[in-house]
């Protein structure tokens, strides 16, 4: 990744979208190539042509693609000379994932938009379909030799979207699958996370400036605390999610990742494979939960009814294609530890949820407490804490004491603000969204912010006892309403450390107990 990000250009290429009549294309890939288009990121010679089963023409894809994009695009203004340039370069195939037919239509069509539109060869494959069809697509693009470029100077390239399997054996079983086609070089796995302005701007914090990293360590942290709160609910998603949960859907990817680019050493160059090296490496560090602690160090919620941002909401059993008697979580927090010179003893806490009281990601870093007191009341005030805000209200804060104007000596707690807002404008209409980001770059051909196959495959290693623990107690839900900020327990669950959310503070009301085991 360079630092010139958005003076690069993406070379000429045919986007093969599969599963362009769903909502990931919709609501996201066909908005995020919009706005590269319109930014003059893409050359000139680009093709996408999208695929699925369902019967549309080349026109019903563009109709449904301007309504995407002007629901979601950043800039939501398309006249008609813009969308009639932007829209010539996009065309639809329907066909069947599985039969071969299909992929001879396909590759013949990639040969007529090399020959008519200059794409050169270049193919960028990328899978926005359900995960249980990521293999026949594979299989079928190795069968149809579409896995391996038609010139030297070409490139084949593959996306795949998330869920990256549901545990260490489908993950593995999956990334076999992806390397009987593919070499690695030319897999993106999506995390969209790490596309975030915000999450890239960690990296840039932590290491374009010399004053944190003296300090960046255990014998000045005292904890870590990563939140990622939603105020949505399942949505339309209720199929996917049920069978999935919190833990899965966002702590094994996006969250660890969060955590991977705090806790790293600073790689010996900002070039892929170092940057996901030192990833790895904190992965392997991560201390497993053995399967009889999980109910001590996770916790797991599932929101009942309540009110979010002043309008009733459903509880999770009540959400459309969610079991009545789901005991799927939608709230999870869990106490992690990554054993390593830098961070051992340091407690890493995660808590994610959905349906909870505020949306806010962001990640506290509280520090040491100064070896003494001088002032009265001193002790009362928190130690100093760097809040990283991913979303909303981007930025990054530092809050300190201050002494109060006044006769006493009295402090206070001041926040020194950093607001993207403030300093770049704001950040919708100025920053790329992840998805454009990763899209460039996967054109492009950087892989940085891409998980790599082990990367992935240490995650579920890690999720395994945890997924096992979750097995075993699997009514081990406590149930918080819509609305609030989880279960009362997540509050006793760090209150026993001697610790308290530096986010959403709520007073406990019970002390921590991890209940029985109930199967
Ligand atoms: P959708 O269900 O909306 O779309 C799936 C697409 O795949 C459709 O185009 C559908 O088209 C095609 N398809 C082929 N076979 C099937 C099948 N058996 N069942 C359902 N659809 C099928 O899914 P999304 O667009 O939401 O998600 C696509 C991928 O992206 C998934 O892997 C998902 O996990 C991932 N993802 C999605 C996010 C989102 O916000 N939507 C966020 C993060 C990841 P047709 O019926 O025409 O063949
Ligand atoms: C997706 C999860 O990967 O990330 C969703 O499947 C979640 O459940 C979403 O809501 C959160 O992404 P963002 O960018 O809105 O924080």
């Amino acid at each position: 990744m360079s630092v010139d990000g958005w003076e690069r250009r993406a070379p000429p290429a045919a986007l093969v979208i599969f599963g362009a009549s769903g909502d990931l294309t919709h609501r996201k890939l066909l908005p995020a190539l919009f706005e590269l288009y319109c930014s003059n990121l893409l050359a000139p010679q680009f093709a996408v042509l999208g695929f699925a089963r369902s019967p549309l023409s080349d026109d019903d894809f563009r109709d449904l693609a301007r309504q995407g994009i002007e629901r979601y695009a950043r800039h939501t203004q398309v006249s008609d000379e813009r969308w009639r340039t932007f829209s010539e370069h996009l065309h639809y195939r329907a066909g069947q994932f599985g039969d071969p037919a299909s992929y001879r239509d396909l590759s013949a069509d990639l040969a007529r938009m090399d020959r008519d539109q200059g794409t050169h060869g270049n193919r960028l494959f990328y899978l926005a379909i359900p995960p249980e069809i990521f293999p026949i697509v594979i299989e079928q693009l190795g069968q149809a030799s579409l896995n391996a470029p038609t010139a030297s100077s070409a490139f084949v390239r593959i996306v795949i979207e998330k869920p990256f399997g549901s545990d260490l054996a489908s993950a593995r079983a999956l990334n076999r699958s992806v390397q009987q086609v593919f070499d690695e070089s030319q897999v993106y796995r999506i995390d969209h996370y790490l596309g975030k302005e915000t999450v890239q701007n960690i990296l840039a914090f932590r290491l374009a400036n010399g004053i944190f990293e003296p300090i960046w360590n255990r014998n000045y942290i005292d904890q870590v605390q990563i939140t990622v709160a939603e105020t949505d609910g399942v949505g339309t998603r209720g199929g996917y999610y049920d069978k999935v949960g919190a833990f899965r859907d966002m702590v094994v990817n996006h969250m660890l990742q969060l955590l991977t680019i705090v806790a790293m050493e600073p790689p010996v160059a900002f070039e892929a494979e170092p940057v996901r090296d030192e990833k790895l490496k904190v992965l392997k560090a991560l201390r497993r939960i053995p399967v009889e602690r999980v109910g001590e160090l996770t916790l797991r919620g599932q929101y009942t009814a309540g009110v979010v941002d002043g309008q009733p909401v459903a509880g999770y059993r009540g959400e459309e294609k969610v079991a009545p008697d789901s005991w799927t979580e939608t709230f999870v927090v869990a106490r992690l530890e990554v054993d390593n010179w830098r961070w051992a003893g340091t407690p890493f806490y995660v808590r994610h949820g959905k349906r909870l009281a505020r949306r806010v990601s962001e990640i506290s870093i509280q520090f040491k407490r100064a070896p003494r007191t001088f002032f009265a009341g001193g002790e009362r005030l928190d130690p100093n804490v760097l809040s990283i805000r991913i979303q909303p209200d981007e930025g990054i804060s530092l809050r300190f004491a201050a002494k109060a104007p006044g006769p006493t000596m009295r402090l206070q707690e001041v926040d020194m603000n950093f607001l993207y807002r403030r300093s770049f404008g704001p950040l919708d209409q100025l920053q790329a969204d992840a998805y454009e980001r990763l899209l460039l770059d996967a054109l492009i051909g950087d892989r940085t912010l891409f998980t790599r196959a082990d990367e992935v495959e240490q995650a579920w290693a890690w999720a395994d006892t945890i997924l096992e623990g979750f097995r075993q107690r699997a009514h081990d839900i406590r149930f918080y309403p819509a609305g609030s900020w989880g279960p009362a327990w997540a509050e006793a669950f760090i209150e026993r450390d001697g610790r308290h959310w530096l986010v959403g503070v709520q007073p406990s009301t019970v002390s921590y107990q991890p209940s029985a085991v109930s199967k």
